[in-house]
């Protein structure tokens, strides 16, 4: 099933000189994990704006082609409907506190009050995502007194709460060190597991590689590549249009254009200690 289609899309943000997003087609379809790549201001946070509908309801500017999600031309969404069927996580953290909430716990339940969901059912929600995200010391704290890492976590929990049919996460891990990070993968893996479509904007290459289905490089506002991972991250071409390749699938490279090559381009380091186990390297 297709939860969002986009045909012929071309973008230009007001008063912007040129396009954001230029040509762009594609057909995300449900229960799949997606890492949208490629260098800076190559059309990502757009892409994800677009998808949630932020473009053409909040931002305005110069939109053509079809975009269609959950069935229904963005255009024709209603931004609180949609709300419910995608969440979105901002790539600035701090872009996404309310600022009017004096407590963590207040702060990721008001989405649920604002559904008008049962007090009982809140605190219980809220409580179990602040366990699988490991800040229930967080709770009681003031949303102004964390730290950058600290927000991003709660801006996550804020979101996931909502139990989102599709999860749209703009760089949720910048902030965060490599444990955290791995963490957040995790919980992105069990929302994958649970059922929900994720796109996700994220840099780093190598966890890119482990957890995701597809990938899509957008180079410049086009999509330039996208396809299964394995297929997409083995590609040295990708390093044309900035964006990264893990570096065991350079050292793949590097092997083939020795004279030696693997008998596949690995993207992790498990497949590439397996190649080396193949050639009897110790
Ligand atoms: N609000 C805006 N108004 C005008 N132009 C914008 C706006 N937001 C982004 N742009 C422009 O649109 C293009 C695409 O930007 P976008 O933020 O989507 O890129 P990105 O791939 O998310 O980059 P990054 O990796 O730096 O987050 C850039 O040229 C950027 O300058
Ligand atoms: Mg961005």
């Amino acid at each position: 099933m297709v939860v969002a289609k986009l045909k012929d899309i071309n973008y230009k943000y007001p008063l912007a000189e040129g396009y954001a997003l230029k040509d762009v087609n594609f057909e995300f379809e449900a229960g799949k994990f997606y890492g949208l790549i490629g260098e800076n201001g190559g059309g990502k946070t757009t892409l994800c704006n677009l998808i949630r509908g932020l473009i053409p309801h909040f931002y305005n500017g110069e939109l053509t082609g079809e975009a269609v999600v959950f069935d229904t031309d963005i255009k024709e969404h209603n931004a609180e409907e949609l709300a419910v069927r995608i969440g979105y996580v901002f790539q600035n953290p701090f872009n996404q506190m309310s600022g009017i909430k004096s407590t963590v716990f207040e702060e990721i339940a008001m989405g649920l009050e604002n559904l008008g969901i049962e007090k009982e059912e809140i605190i219980e929600r809220v409580s179990g995502v602040c366990e699988l995200l490991g800040i229930e010391e967080l709770m009681t704290k003031n949303p102004n007194e964390l730290s950058g890492g600290q927000r991003q976590r709660v801006a996550f929990a804020a979101i996931i709460v909502m139990d989102n049919d599709m999860l749209v996460i703009d760089e949720p891990t910048s902030q965060l060190d490599p444990h955290g990070t791995e963490m957040v993968f995790e919980i992105i893996r069990k929302l994958k597991d649970s059922g929900k479509t994720i796109v996700l904007v994220e840099h780093k290459i190598d966890l890119i590689a482990e957890y995701c289905d597809e990938v899509l490089v957008m180079d410049k506002g086009h999509i330039v590549c996208s396809g299964k991972t394995q297929d997409i991250l083995s590609r040295k071409e990708l390093l044309d249009y900035d964006a990264q390749i893990p570096q065991v699938a350079i050292w793949g490279h590097e092997m083939a254009e020795a004279g030696k090559p693997l008998s596949y381009i690995p993207i992790t380091v498990e497949q590439a200690v397996e190649l080396a186990r193949e050639r009897g390297v110790r």
